[in-house]
């Protein structure tokens, strides 16, 4: 059975046909859900992530049920794989959002249903696929841009940067000392394809393509705000970054810490692809989506 935790549970030729079934969707998705449920677990709160993933459950003919972590009580209420074995008797796949991404690993491991990673602490695939796109629609194909990802490497920089390897990319990360990457984390890069180089401060991007950046403090991480919030001075994405880097488009995830992270002015600004990168979410939860229940082991 497939699962999809982390880009680097796909091949590089898997997540090409992933990307051109997002990029090409009209002619080649039928129904395929018609009559199914796909069940949609949130421990954490979600705009794009929720949205995106029902409307694609939708799109595909089939029925999304959204379910909150009070209602399963993952741990205390029932075990994570008595609850994978229960929602694999009535939904061809289990979409989830985790604090801990081990729980996506226990759910995984009882191989009752398959198992999507929508934002683990660790991992988040379906944003990497949509930023993907993103980057091929506006700059073009992505293993010849210079891609900077500016701030925390976290889940979303850690599956962007397996991303951009899978197709033979490279990318930068300027990030404060205290929070680059683990050895794990850059052995895991190195294996799918580049060695990560590291800026140590923003007046050093130049000729970049693509700017990248995501909140300093993640969900969960609400505890050690001020700490992180200091640790970041001086790497805010702003207008004098952009206009040094003047061919550049800008991303983020989103939600945005206006004045944190970034500044007004770029997220609203002529070089900023956030609402084209935020429409993508739909694209690529739909052909992940598709791509997954097409995959002989979901049909046994
Ligand atoms: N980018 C993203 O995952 O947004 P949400 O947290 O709103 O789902
Ligand atoms: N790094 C952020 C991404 C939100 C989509 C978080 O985990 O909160």
């Amino acid at each position: 059975m497939r699962h999809l935790l982390d880009i680097d549970d796909l091949t590089a030729a898997e997540l090409a046909e992933i990307l051109d079934l997002a990029a090409h969707p009209v002619e080649r998705l039928a129904s395929p859900l018609r009559g199914k449920g796909v069940a949609c677990y949130f421990e954490k709160p979600s705009a794009r992530t929720r949205n995106s993933t029902e409307m694609a459950v939708v799109q595909l003919g089939g029925h999304p049920v959204y379910i909150t972590r009070e209602e399963l009580g993952i741990g205390h209420r029932e075990s994570a794989d008595d609850v994978a074995r229960t929602l694999g008797c009535y939904h061809e796949a289990l979409f989830a959002r985790v604090y801990e991404h081990d729980i996506l690993e226990k759910l995984k491991a009882s191989n009752s249903i398959p198992v999507v990673n929508l934002l683990s602490d660790q991992a988040h695939p379906l944003q990497a696929i949509a930023d993907l796109l993103t980057m091929q629609s506006e700059r073009g194909p992505v293993d010849e841009l210079n891609i900077v990802y500016v701030g925390d490497c976290n889940n979303v920089a850690r599956s962007l940067a397996l991303a951009v390897a899978a197709v033979g990319g490279s990318m930068s990360f300027a990030a404060p000392s205290a929070y680059r990457f683990s050895e794990n984390d850059l052995d895991r890069i190195r294996l799918a394809g580049f060695e990560p180089m590291y800026i140590d401060r923003t007046n050093e991007i130049t000729d970049a393509d693509v700017v990248y950046t995501d909140t300093w403090v993640s969900m969960g991480q609400e505890d050690g705000r001020a700490e992180r919030l200091k640790g970041f001075e001086g790497f805010q994405v702003d207008e004098r970054l952009m206009s040094r880097n003047d061919r550049a488009v800008f991303m983020h995830c989103l939600p945005a810490h206006r004045g944190e992270e970034v500044s007004d002015e770029v997220l609203d600004g002529k070089q900023s692809r956030i609402w084209v990168q935020a429409a993508n979410r739909l694209h690529a939860a739909r052909a992940a989506l598709a791509w997954l229940i097409d995959q002989p082991s979901a049909q046994a």
